[in-house]
């Protein structure tokens, strides 16, 4: 009998060439973990995180999170089929995700890295072995795009941007994949340099948008129909009066807006409440915690995706969203590389063993 295991790796380049940087590819592997999400055929353990102090201490020293997860999709292949969201995924697998806030200054590294192991459901022995830290990036700002989809007022045109670094770059893609109307970026980085990068990446890349540097957080906000932030802040600094009436906010990062400021919102949504909750970080969670706002105000968007849950009730209702990021949406984005890159092979085949000496 052939005992030998082989599984593919793939580099990120790899995860390049198999459409790995397509937002409208990532988007739909998104969505699909959503709808899966709302018709509860996935298991997701809490995440476990190492970290070297508290909570804050993620923004300065770092962490390390590693996320587990299995993802169906059988039982709603038709389903699935019919919304255009790509097929089953049927298999687990886990992204393991260390961050290192010094590594871009002190570097010239990115901040996070991952790797992604995909199991072969039958023997789950490994079949993929990737780089995670596109994946990561690419359906961090797809869950951003599903909510713009599903949550901001139809004929959005104006962005505001918190944060014009890695997930900055990925939250623009996936707001535009989401609302095709939006004309105009206004962005704010405390770094200049990063946002006239940004600037100048961002008008190659989606030319029919404008991108205007502004000077501050309040600018970003103020007249915007959709907004993310996606910084490394450590301390609050958004107010509640500077939301447009029926604006969303898509809230990325961690410390950026305050508990006070969700009394401004009509509807919080986040991706899981009960992984939020687990994490025990994001203001969705501590808002619900100190009783600004209550439990009933959230809502997890695979509800809403799947039809049971609507959210806004009206054109003026400001909405926020609140994503932990789930491994059930890295395991659909990795899974969608995966498949186009085995059918194209790209990629190096490794074996685990030729011989297991045990077993
Ligand atoms: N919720 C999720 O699923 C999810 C997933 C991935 C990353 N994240 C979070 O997204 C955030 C951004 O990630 P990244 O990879 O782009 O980080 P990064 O370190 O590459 O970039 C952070 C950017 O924020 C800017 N910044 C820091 N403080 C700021 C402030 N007060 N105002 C304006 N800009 C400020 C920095 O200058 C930098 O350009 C991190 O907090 C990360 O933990 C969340």
């Amino acid at each position: 009998m052939n005992r030998r295991v082989e599984f593919l790796y793939l580099q990120q380049e790899d995860c390049v060439k198999a459409g790995g940087y397509d937002m409208a590819g990532a988007l739909k592997a998104t969505e699909r973990s959503f709808f899966l999400h709302g018709k509860g055929d996935y298991i997701l353990p809490h995440k476990p995180v190492i970290r070297w102090g508290g909570p804050e201490t993620e923004e300065t020293i770092g962490r390390i999170m590693s996320m587990p997860s299995f993802l169906g999709g059988e039982a709603y292949k038709a389903e699935l089929e019919q919304r255009g969201l790509l097929g089953p995924v049927n298999t687990s697998g886990i992204k393991w995700i260390p961050s290192k806030p010094h590594n871009p200054a002190k570097y010239g590294l990115p901040r996070a890295n991952a790797i992604i192991i995909i199991v072969d459901p039958e023997t789950l022995m490994p079949l993929c072995i990737m780089d995670g830290s596109l994946v990561s990036a690419m359906r961090t700002g797809a869950a951003s795009g599903v909510a713009v989809k599903y949550l901001a007022n139809p004929g959005a045109r104006i962005m505001g941007l918190v944060g014009a670094s890695v997930q900055g770059i990925t939250q623009t893609h996936a707001f535009k994949a989401g609302a095709p109307s939006l004309e105009v970026c206004k962005v704010f980085d405390i770094s200049r340099k990063t946002s006239e990068q940004f600037v100048e990446r961002m008008s190659r890349e989606l030319p029919g948008m404008t991108f205007k540097i502004v000077d501050s957080a309040e600018e970003a906000f103020r007249d915007s129909d959709v907004i993310a932030t996606a910084t490394m802040a450590k301390e609050p600094y958004v107010k509640g009066e500077w939301y447009k009436k029926g604006a969303l906010h898509c809230e990325i990062s961690f410390w950026d807006t305050p508990e006070e400021a969700l009394k401004f919102v009509d509807h919080v949504v986040v991706d899981d409440f009960d992984a939020v909750s687990g994490h025990g970080v994001d203001v969705s969670y501590r808002a619900v915690m100190d009783g600004t706002i209550a439990r009933e105000k959230v809502t997890d968007l695979g509800q809403t995706v799947v039809g049971n849950r609507r959210v806004r009730q009206s054109p003026e209702d400001i909405i926020f969203f609140n994503p932990i990021g789930l491994g059930i949406h890295d395991l659909s984005e990795a899974f969608r590389v995966y498949t186009n890159a085995k059918s194209q092979g790209i990629g190096l085949t490794l074996p685990l063993w030729d011989n297991p000496i045990l077993g």
